[in-house]
């Protein structure tokens, strides 16, 4: 039995979450696996590759400065759409919610070619929260044929809408796999300022904010919300790792930039990253993968968004959803520095996504589809 699969994706969290089910896919003797970078992302992108060691048998490029979302749908489609009718595989696989999720999972339907969906059933029923990507999630599950579910909420979700049962497995995130993978390895910072820095002497907040439905006013309240921590708190220091992308970092340097408690440092490699979350006592972010990825570490996450996709974390008190609101944003953060009862029941709670083995299983289900089809 060869299985023919092309695995795509396209941004730094998506290569991260599918590094796993790349190397799973490659150590089965019963599939070929081709991946397909658009490069939605590039640096971004290319470090995570280098971390795993994953060499793109494609790699559409797409990306360009300040791109909109009908730029990189337009791109995507059309690069793969050109892979897909040369490789002509048995199965595409993508995953979660971004632009390239949904373009991938587009143009395999359009060649009738079946999907993969891992990360499936995340949701949070408002169309614009998160912007685009709930609605790219929820279409991509439209397209799907075998949808990995990380946990059974995720699969409840799939149920309600209609989805066949037989059609949905639950699997654990891959996201903890690769998470397992990169905290054991041996690592010292290299980075100058990091390797210097003393985690010891005081409290320090790891901040990263980047959503879309945050640009503008919501990510400047952010902003003013932990500058003022940082003024009323005169041990507090933070770590600012700021996205890319030029509409995050316009804001984030004029509000945040030259204050010495305040380190606003360029995204790190996903190996530093992992070891700067292991480092730090506080996590504020509106990132999804870090939701996930913290509270196995036992860091208390709150997290900067009116609603999350993730309501198991919420559940299971890894994670505490404080919004935009400048004063709530103070208030949650002051409350995880002065009482350490409230700290250590976020900090201990067990984290709901999976136990590192995610991706075997996937590629498990995925041998089993094609010898009972
Ligand atoms: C994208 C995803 C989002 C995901 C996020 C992870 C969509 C619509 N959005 O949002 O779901 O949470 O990635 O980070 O798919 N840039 C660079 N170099 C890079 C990466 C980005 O310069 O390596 C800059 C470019 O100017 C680019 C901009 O950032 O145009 C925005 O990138 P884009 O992928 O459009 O949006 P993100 O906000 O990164
Ligand atoms: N991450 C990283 N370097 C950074 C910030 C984040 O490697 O400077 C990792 C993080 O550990 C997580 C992923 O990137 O695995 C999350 O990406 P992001 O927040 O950009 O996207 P989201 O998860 O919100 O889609």
């Amino acid at each position: 039995m060869e299985i023919k699969t092309v695995t795509i994706f396209g941004t730094r969290p998506e290569a991260i979450k599918m590094a796993p089910v790349v190397k799973a896919l490659q150590e089965s003797e019963n599939i070929e696996n081709k991946i397909l970078v658009t490069a939605q992302h590039r640096e971004m992108l290319d470090q995570v590759l280098r971390l795993f060691q994953l060499k793109p048998d494609f790699d559409l490029d797409i990306m360009k400065h300040k791109q909109s979302l009908t730029h990189i749908m337009a791109k995507a489609l059309e690069g793969i759409e050109k892979v897909l009718t040369e490789v002509t595989p048995d199965l595409v696989l993508v995953h979660g919610d971004t632009s390239t999720t949904l373009a991938g999972a587009l143009a395999a339907y359009y060649q009738k070619i079946p999907v993969g969906h891992v990360e499936a059933g995340l949701r949070t029923y408002d169309k614009y929260q998160p912007f685009p990507e709930e609605l790219n999630r929820h279409l991509t599950g439209v397209i799907a044929d075998l949808h990995f579910a990380p946990t059974g909420k995720a699969k409840n979700f799939l149920l309600n809408e209609g989805v066949d049962e037989g059609s949905i497995f639950v699997t654990g995130n891959t996201v903890i796999d690769a998470l397992l993978y990169t905290a054991n390895i041996d690592y010292t910072f290299e980075d100058p300022v990091l390797k210097e820095f003393d985690f010891d002497r005081g409290p320090v907040m790891l901040l990263t904010a980047h959503r879309r439905e945050n640009w503008g006013q919501p990510l400047e309240d952010i902003c003013y919300a932990v500058k003022e921590l940082v003024e009323n708190n005169s041990d507090l220091r933070v770590i600012y790792p700021v996205h890319l992308n030029p509409r995050v970092r316009e804001v984030v340097f004029s509000i945040l930039g030259g204050h010495n408690r305040i380190l606003l440092i360029e995204p790190l490699d996903y190996l530093p990253f992992v070891h700067l979350m292991k480092s730090v006592d506080i996590v504020l972010t509106d990132s999804g993968g870090i939701q996930e990825e913290a509270p196995s570490l036992n860091k208390p996450v709150l997290v900067l968004r009116n609603v999350t996709e993730r309501p198991e974390a919420v559940e299971a008190g890894t994670v505490k959803v404080v919004g935009t609101d400048r004063e709530k944003i103070y208030n949650e953060v002051s409350c995880l520095l002065n009482n350490k009862d409230e700290y250590n029941k976020i900090a201990l709670a067990k984290n709901p996504f999976g136990d590192g083995k995610a991706a075997g299983r996937i590629v498990k289900i995925i041998e089993d589809y094609f010898r009972k089809s």
